[in-house]
């Protein structure tokens, strides 16, 4: 029990903020707790049946001035709460704009976790301090949860979408790494950790060349970034027939496509964020830009997650002026 204690280390930006919210709704929830059982137990004993009493007391038919009070109090704690609780939601939601990323691939039972400069660990992340850090998550399986209790953050990676979390640890250290979502016979043993280290630490280890050898995996090569991942793939799988270079008869030009607004055939539009690449990647009937013709195969089951976020990510450096 020497390492047991009520509440995980505090050790992330946003941990603060969620601790003080959930202190006040438990120290709210406890006054009118106390306040209601104590009432009860004091009038209990007041007001109990004395010998003599004949049994009825006066009627009461309402109190306005009462019942109003006891609406507008509560309504007014809630709407605190609501507004509190929203407010460090939306903040969870949005990462900053200079977020490092990093691509997290949940599967029974680990974590696959890239960083965008090539290093890939398991069950294990190595992150700077004092640097915000956004994970685009998603699962080759089932869904499971990444879930760091000192950096109070909890998100589902679920398979076929792209989920996001961001943190900013504040402490260096180790921090536990859990799958909060049951996901099989292992589920309990899907842990890893957190290693938060000072930044020319952080440096040396990400240019350093000690690799994780993951069978599971199709491309074993800590060496390389998923850009260049990504462009080896675009190459073998034969995207460069259509998409090499400028816009063509066959297929649009993927050069600048990140972030603009795609227009399709049939009215609709959408921005080119990972999931409509995703998407493209693997049913590209389903959105299909107006000018071309739907001729373009689908990749599904031909490219595993992280063939795809090495796709994506390579699509995401081809420059507007590239073409
Ligand atoms: Cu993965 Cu539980």
């Amino acid at each position: 029990m020497s390492s047991f204690s009520l509440f995980p280390e505090s050790a992330s930006t946003i941990s603060g903020q969620v601790d003080a919210l959930f202190f006040f709704m438990v120290g709210t929830s406890l006054f009118f707790g106390l306040l209601v059982a104590i009432l009860v137990i004091y009038m209990a004993i007041r007001y109990r049946r004395r010998a003599g009493d004949t049994g009825a007391g006066a009627e009461i038919h309402g109190n306005l001035q009462l019942e109003i009070a006891w609406s507008i109090v509560p309504f007014v704690i809630a709407m605190v709460m609501f507004y509190w609780g929203a407010s460090v939601y939306m903040t969870m939601a949005r990462p900053p704009d200079d977020a490092h990323e990093i691509f997290v691939v949940g599967k029974q039972w680990m974590w696959k976790l890239q960083h965008l400069e090539g290093r890939r660990e398991i069950n294990e992340l190595h992150v700077p301090v004092n640097q915000p850090i956004k994970l685009t998550m998603t699962s080759e399986d089932v869904i499971h949860s990444f879930y760091v209790p000192a950096f109070r953050i909890k998100a589902d990676a679920v398979p076929g979408r792209y989920s996001t979390a961001w943190f900013e640890a504040t402490k260096v250290g180790t921090y536990h790494l859990f799958c909060a979502e049951y996901c099989g016979t292992e589920h309990s043993q899907m842990i890893g950790r957190i290693v938060v280290m000072e930044p020319n630490e952080f440096q040396d280890w990400l240019s350093g060349e000690t690799t994780v050898a993951d069978a599971g995996s199709a491309m074993v090569d800590a060496t390389r970034s998923p850009a260049e991942i990504g462009a080896e793939l675009f190459v073998a799988r034969g995207c460069t027939t259509c998409h090499q270079g400028a816009a063509g008869v066959m297929g649009p030009s993927l050069a600048g496509l990140y972030g603009r607004e795609r227009n399709f055939a049939d009215g609709r539009s959408a921005v080119a964020d990972e999931a409509y690449l995703r998407q493209s990647i693997l049913e590209p009937q389903s959105q299909i830009l107006d000018g071309y013709q739907p001729i373009m195969p689908t990749f599904k089951g031909q490219i595993d997650e992280e063939g795809l976020l090495a796709l994506i990510q390579y699509i995401k450096t081809l420059e507007p002026n590239e073409g």
